[in-house]
């Protein structure tokens, strides 16, 4: 997570100015580098294949917050092992895509011979058996709201490209950063298209769908086109809250294809304040 300590004020004439107070009273207490690298430190050493970072990034989106993601990404890893989707928070107003989330380009773009030319999301990445298709829910909103929105367009996209790996044999991931699934945020902070969504996910489907945005341990199974699809939200991996259920932590997906289906397995891991150590939260098994 960022910091807003050098923030220049003519970046915070718009809706940022909001944000910076928000920042200054509440999230820069929330959410610390030292505990972010700690995250990190720990799940390097459980030495992932792939690692997936669904988003905010950063409070406000600004230039500098943006090169300071992109400093940490690249100590954290090379582009090929970690995907990320950006956050609400990362495109809190309109900005020039170069100079704020275009910084992590590498880490979001799809294969090259499976990049679609001209549109950047959804991206698709093979790491096989697993294909990562990132989504963008990040747009600029009014002043209080976080809500997202994935487009007629990008929903088409995705339709094809889940289709096109499921024909492939592949466990597909959905990754995006507003929880898709009913009642997943209220009304300022929803998924202002989740329903499109969910009908491109019952025609199509999906083995896996993984979301930030909420801060917390989500765990829902939703009922799709005569499938159950897991759906697992990630607590934020900088916070510093008291609450069990977002305390800093992530995820291990590991994933098996056997002769009756895949078999995913799913363990949490999160920051114990007692030790400062990682301690495992739950650990579930699904077939699919
Ligand atoms: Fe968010």
């Amino acid at each position: 997570m960022t910091s807003l300590d050098d923030v220049k004020w003519h970046e915070l004439l718009n809706k940022r100015i909001l944000g910076y107070f928000s920042w200054r009273l509440n999230r820069r207490n929330s959410h610390s580098v030292e505990i972010l690298s700690h995250t990190l430190d720990d799940l390097a050493r459980r030495q992932p294949d792939h690692v997936i970072i669904s988003g905010d990034l950063t409070h406000l989106g600004t230039i500098n917050e943006c090169l300071e993601a992109s400093a940490w990404l690249n100590r954290t890893g090379a582009p090929e092992h970690i995907s990320i989707v950006p956050g609400n928070h990362d495109c809190y107003v309109a900005a020039d895509f170069d100079a704020t989330i275009g910084r992590w380009l590498a880490y979001m773009q799809g294969d090259p011979n499976e990049t679609d030319a001209v549109n950047r999301f959804p991206y698709l990445r093979i790491r096989d058996p697993v294909a990562v298709i990132g989504l963008s829910t990040a747009v600029p909103t009014a002043p209080f709201f976080a809500t997202g929105r994935l487009g007629a367009e990008q929903l088409q996209r995705l339709h094809h490209l889940l289709e096109t790996t499921a024909n492939r044999g592949l466990y597909r991931i959905i990754v995006l950063h507003h929880g898709p699934q009913p009642g997943a945020s209220g009304h300022r902070r929803r998924l202002v298209d989740a329903g499109e969504f969910l009908s491109t996910l019952e025609e199509a489907g999906a083995e896996l769908i993984i979301h930030g945005h909420g801060h917390r341990q989500v765990h829902q199974m939703l009922e799709s086109g005569g499938r159950s699809i897991p759906v697992f939200g990630v607590p934020s991996a900088s916070a510093h809250y008291s609450k069990p259920e977002k305390k800093a932590g992530y995820n291990i997906y590991e994933v098996n294809k056997t002769p009756n289906g895949w078999l995913t397995q799913v363990e949490s891991f999160v920051l114990d304040d007692a030790d400062q150590k990682f301690v495992k939260n739950f650990s579930r098994v699904f077939k699919t």
